[in-house]
C-alpha cells in the first residue's frame, strides 16, 4: 500500500511539475523545469537593476505599490496558491505594472534550486502562514533550516535585507531568534530605514481588526 504523502511532500511534488515564471511584460509563462539553474536576473529583466523578492505575495498589493514607488528595482513575487497568482497577475496588468516577475512555486524550492548566490538585494515576507497549532508548527517557513540557509546564501553581502511583518507575536520572536542566532544576520532598528513600509492586504485587514503588527528588518553583515 502506498503511504499517503505528507503535507510538504504533496507541495513538493506539485511544485516540481507546475512551477513557472510568469513575465507580464511579454505575457510569457516558462516552466521552471525548462530552465537551467541558476536564474540569470539580467537575462530575465534585461537590465542590471537590484532584485527584491516578495515571498507569498497573496493578492499582490505590495508588489504593485513597491514597483510604482521604486521603478529602479526588479521585483519578483513568489506565490504557490494558483488563485493568488491569478489575482496578482490581474491586479498588476490592470494597473500596467508589467515589470514584475511572478513565480508560481513553493518559495523554498524556488530559492534553494534556482536563485544564484549573492543575487538578491532584499526579501519581503509579510504575514507568513503562522500555523498556530502546535502539531503544525513544523510547517512554518522559518522553521526550515534550508530556507534560512537559502536566504543567507542568495542575499547580497554587506547589507542584503529580509523584511518581516506578522500579527503573531510568538512567531515573530521565533523568526527573530532563528534569523539572528547565530549571525550573520542582525536586527536593524526601524528608525534607520529609508522607505516607509507598504501595507499588504493582510496588514490592512488586521489593522482594521485592531490587531498588533510586529515588524522587523534583518540585514546581512559582511561574510
Ligand atoms: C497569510 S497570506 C499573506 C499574503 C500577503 N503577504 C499579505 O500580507 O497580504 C500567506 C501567503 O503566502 C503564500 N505561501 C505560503 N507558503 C508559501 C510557500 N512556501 N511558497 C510560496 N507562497 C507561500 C500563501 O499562499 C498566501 O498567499
Amino acid at each position: 500500500m502506498t503511504e499517503k504523502p505528507k503535507y510538504n511532500d504533496t507541495y513538493y511534488e506539485f511544485t516540481q511539475i507546475e512551477s513557472r515564471l510568469i513575465t507580464l511584460w511579454n505575457e510569457t509563462e516558462i516552466k521552471l523545469s525548462d530552465i537551467d539553474p541558476p536564474i540569470d536576473w539580467r537575462m530575465v529583466f534585461g537590465n542590471d537593476n537590484p532584485v527584491e523578492i516578495e515571498v507569498g505575495c497573496g493578492k499582490g498589493r505590495f508588489l504593485l505599490e513597491a514597483s510604482k514607488r521604486c521603478p529602479e528595482i526588479n521585483y519578483v513575487g513568489i506565490e504557490r496558491a494558483p488563485k493568488y497568482v491569478q489575482h496578482t497577475r490581474e491586479r498588476l496588468l490592470k494597473h500596467n505594472a508589467k515589470k514584475v516577475l511572478i513565480v508560481w512555486s513553493d518559495a523554498p524550492y524556488f530559492v534553494n534550486c534556482y536563485v544564484a548566490d549573492n543575487s538578491v538585494k532584499a526579501y519581503h515576507v509579510y504575514f507568513p502562514d503562522p500555523w498556530p497549532k502546535k502539531r503544525q508548527r513544523k510547517r512554518r517557513i522559518f522553521n526550515n533550516d534550508l530556507w534560512i540557509q537559502g536566504l543567507i546564501r542568495t542575499l547580497q553581502p554587506n547589507g542584503g535585507q529580509i523584511h518581516i511583518a506578522t500579527d503573531y507575536a510568538e512567531y515573530f520572536h521565533e523568526i527573530h531568534d532563528r534569523l539572528t542566532q547565530p549571525p550573520p544576520l542582525f536586527y536593524v532598528p526601524p528608525d534607520s530605514m529609508e522607505m516607509e513600509h507598504i501595507p499588504t492586504n493582510f496588514e490592512m485587514k488586521y489593522v482594521k481588526e485592531g490587531r498588533e503588527i510586529y515588524r522587523a528588518v534583518f540585514a546581512l553583515r559582511e561574510r
